[in-house]
């Protein structure tokens, strides 16, 4: 995951370091990384290449004006499985700028290679334009991110797809339609697959799309639900207490109270409250980072045994109370703020507001994920409606993210901007959210993630799962199920069997895509779909 709370750096050093930033973290795939396979043959009995070796395609800048030229694409690429006429298997991990990190994804470790494995496939990890070093037009600066939208993002999986010549043998000549290809996606990578889907059809023969976040939502309060749903029940008392109060204190008006408040947390100086609240709502996304592997030291179990663990016992059902919550969370807080903002005045160190960020410098996968929010998605993670629980202090607000869009961009919106439910609404009219229909498409989400509501599975949604559109959700958490180490720690099994079930989806749907396209699989497969027998 790319996102920890306790490495960010606060907004007023963006002009200094330019490395982290004060954001909420992204939907984002799990890194997995490939040992090599350099000992290992392909079907011709050729050794392959390393794993990491990197692969570069000639990229359209802009796909409604190709005279604009190309840029290099790079791509990780292996066929260890690979029989002539087997499926073309590719995957984005998408707003990531560590994709040299993301070649297990061309492994049998992940989804992508059991089903290589499964079918004679080959596999690809392709990086997305705007991250990593896929800077279409050079750097980040704001009227160079004009491309980096939905659209786009799209035609680079079909030209690719279109006109790659892949290294292995018989690579130049497996187009769709030659071959079957399949998309991969996790989390908004997985909403990619989906929308790629419903704007391409054809191109795929069938698509996985994990955690896939296919409905834009502007303001994502519900975020938090399947934390507060699957959380220990004291930790989530404490904490709505603490957040209860802190609204209470700082609705009072008096001055003094809520620097004694803000003091608690090391925060004395602060000057607005939403500041204040942005970096209490830092440890809740720890929550983003669990998996089944992830064990009792992970970094939001450690924050909530801060909080509920007292002299070695831990607090009952309905946590210790206020008292002990507040100035445990805030001896929590110092440590952190005390690491990120030395000896600087307080204020300047935390604040959203008067800041002009504007540097171009890539790769800073923040920068370009969050215009894509401010323009296309959305997802705000926000306090819950009032009357509605929250673990979230009710001062964190849409006009929070949308004062980053206008300091990260500035010039691209009006002041009172932008208008991010227009955006999404755009964005859900085009690629359809939860109503998207397309066959061959198996959509695998999480119940403890908290991205679940923005799913197909979302609580209450009901979309109805069908052969030819799968959906499964299981005990898991975000894009958990893209990993078969996380079937294997799994205790519900829940995991393993979305695997299995998609496993025997593509077969299904690959034998239905080769007998309409008359391909054979060499020596594995015949043109029926039955396996030769030698
Ligand atoms: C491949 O690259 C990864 C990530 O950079 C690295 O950890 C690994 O050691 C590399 N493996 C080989 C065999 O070069
Ligand atoms: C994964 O592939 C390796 C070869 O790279 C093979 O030895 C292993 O058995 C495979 N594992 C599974 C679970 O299929
Ligand atoms: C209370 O908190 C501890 C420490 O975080 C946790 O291990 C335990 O499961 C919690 N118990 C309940 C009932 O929530």
């Amino acid at each position: 995951m790319a996102f920890s709370w306790k490495v960010l750096v606060p907004l007023a050093f963006f002009a200094s370091t330019a490395t982290a930033v004060l954001l909420p973290p992204r939907p984002s795939m799990e890194v997995i990384t490939a040992d090599d396979l350099f000992s290992v043959t392909d079907f011709s009995g050729v050794s392959l290449p390393s794993i990491n070796k990197t692969y570069y395609f000639d990229q359209l800048i802009d796909h409604n004006n190709p005279r604009l030229g190309t840029w290099k694409q790079r791509y990780w690429h292996t066929w260890e499985w690979y029989k002539p006429g087997g499926p073309i298997i590719l995957t984005t991990p998408g707003e990531v700028d560590n994709t040299a990190l993301y070649t297990g994804y061309l492994t049998n470790k992940t989804i992508n290679g059991q089903i290589a494995q499964q079918e004679g496939g080959a596999t690809i990890v392709l990086e997305h334009r705007y991250y990593g070093e896929a800077q279409p037009l050079g750097d980040l600066a704001t009227k160079n991110l004009r491309f980096n939208t939905i659209e786009q993002a799209i035609a680079d999986l079909e030209y690719f797809a279109k006109n790659v010549k892949l290294a292995m043998p018989g690579g130049s000549k497996v187009q769709p339609g030659k071959a079957p290809w399949v998309l991969i996606g996790g989390s908004y990578a997985g909403a990619l697959t989906a929308w790629t889907m419903v704007a391409k059809p054809g191109l795929f023969a069938a698509g996985y799309a994990s955690s896939a976040v296919v409905q834009a939502i502007g303001d994502f309060w519900r975020y938090f639900e399947p934390i507060r749903e699957h959380m220990p029940k004291n930790c989530s008392a404490d904490i709505q207490a603490v957040v209860t109060h802190f609204d209470k204190v700082v609705a009072s008006g008096n001055k003094k109270a809520i620097n004694a408040l803000y003091a608690t947390f090391g925060l004395e100086g602060a000057q607005y409250a939403d500041d204040v609240a942005s970096i209490l709502r830092g440890p809740i996304f720890e929550w983003q980072d669990l998996g089944p592997r992830t064990g009792p030291n992970a970094g939001f179990y450690q924050f909530c045994d801060a909080l509920e663990v007292k002299n070695g016992v831990s607090a009952p059902a309905k946590g210790w109370g206020l008292d002990h919550a507040l100035k445990a969370w805030g001896d929590y807080t110092k440590v952190i703020v005390k690491s990120q903002c030395g000896d600087w005045p307080i204020n300047d160190c935390i604040t959203s507001h008067g800041v002009v960020w504007d540097d171009p410098t890539p790769p800073n996968a923040g920068r370009s994920w969050l215009y894509m929010v401010c323009n296309e998605v959305g997802y705000l993670q926000d306090s819950a409606p009032p009357g509605y629980p929250t673990l979230i202090s009710r001062q964190m607000q849409p006009e929070y993210e949308e004062r980053l869009c206008r300091s990260l961009f500035p010039g691209k919106f009006p002041l009172w901007g932008p208008d991010i439910e227009a955006g999404v609404a755009r964005t859900n009219a085009i690629y359809h959210g939860w109503d998207l229909h397309v066959d061959h498409l198996f959509f695998a989400n999480g119940d403890r993630d908290p991205w679940r509501d923005a799913t197909v599975s979302a609580k209450g949604l009901n979309v109805r799962s069908t052969p030819q559109q799968r959906i499964m959700l299981s005990q898991g958490f975000h894009c958990t199920d893209m990993n078969t180490a996380n079937a294997a720690a799994d205790t519900t099994g829940t995991i393993k069997a979305v695997q299995v079930q998609a496993l025997a989806d593509m077969k299904r749907w690959l034998k239905e895509y080769r007998r309409q396209h008359g391909i054979y699989v060499q020596g594995v497969l015949d043109v029926e779909g039955e396996e030769v027998v030698e």
